[in-house]
């Protein structure tokens, strides 16, 4: 499907077309970026998505006094959150949607690519109790072929999540393509969508190597 067949057949994939968020995807996409500078716009976009990944989380009115008189007014309603990272490059943008709500919750995925059958292997997991209750925001800076957020996803679905919704910064039309065709209940929070996938499943015209221009590794 086309980005904008995508669009049209899937109304909750929403790209944030905010001027903030788009200048400073474009400075991530610059390979003169340097790697503190790459590390600090990927958790500020972290702010700014999670920001509208978290709109309709609900709030109840409560009693408050100001100086003046008691009033009622809104907070949220309690509902705990827990925001995923795949691991690694997920942990820069959750930092990002933690300055949101910094009592959330963090739970971690850990997940290889295999650069053979471009499978997604764990390694890790863990996560915060009660899992059914809670908001799941998962988190993962690249969406490439899907595989990894799918995995990421069914885990949390195996432990009973139910309210999940995905953030990333980048995909290509095919990585969103499977990930509708596998969760069609999430709601995906996305920073642009990409031309293509190449042959070695980057992203095109992409970042590069997300994780290793977050942490100077390369
Ligand atoms: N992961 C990355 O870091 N970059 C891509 O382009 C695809 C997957």
């Amino acid at each position: 499907m086309t980005r904008d067949e995508l669009l049209k057949t899937y109304p909750d994939i929403f790209v944030i077309k905010h001027p903030f968020v788009m200048h400073k995807l474009t400075s991530l996409r610059d390979k003169n970026t340097s790697t503190r500078e790459f590390r600090m716009l990927v958790e500020e976009l972290g702010t700014l998505i999670g920001y509208e990944a978290t709109r309709d989380l609900e709030t109840i009115d409560v009693e408050v006094e100001t100086p003046l008189e008691k009033a009622m007014c809104p907070v949220l309603k309690g509902k705990k959150l827990c925001i995923v990272t795949i691991m690694r490059a997920g942990n820069g943008l959750a930092e990002g949607v933690l300055k949101l709500s910094p009592s959330a919750r963090v739970g971690h995925v850990g997940l290889y690519r295999d650069p053979d059958t471009k499978q997604p292997v764990e390694y890790y997991l863990k996560m915060p109790h009660s899992v059914n209750e809670r908001t799941i925001i998962v988190v993962d800076p690249m969406l490439a072929t899907g595989n990894s957020a799918i995995m990421a996803i069914d885990k949390m679905k195996e432990m009973g999540a139910s309210d999940i919704r995905f953030i990333c910064l980048f995909a290509a039309p095919e990585g969103i393509q499977a990930f509708k065709a596998a969760h069609p209940d999430v709601a995906m929070y996305i920073g642009a969508i990409d031309r293509e996938l190449d042959e070695h499943a980057y992203i095109r015209p992409g970042v590069g190597d997300a994780g290793d221009r977050i942490y100077g590794t390369r």
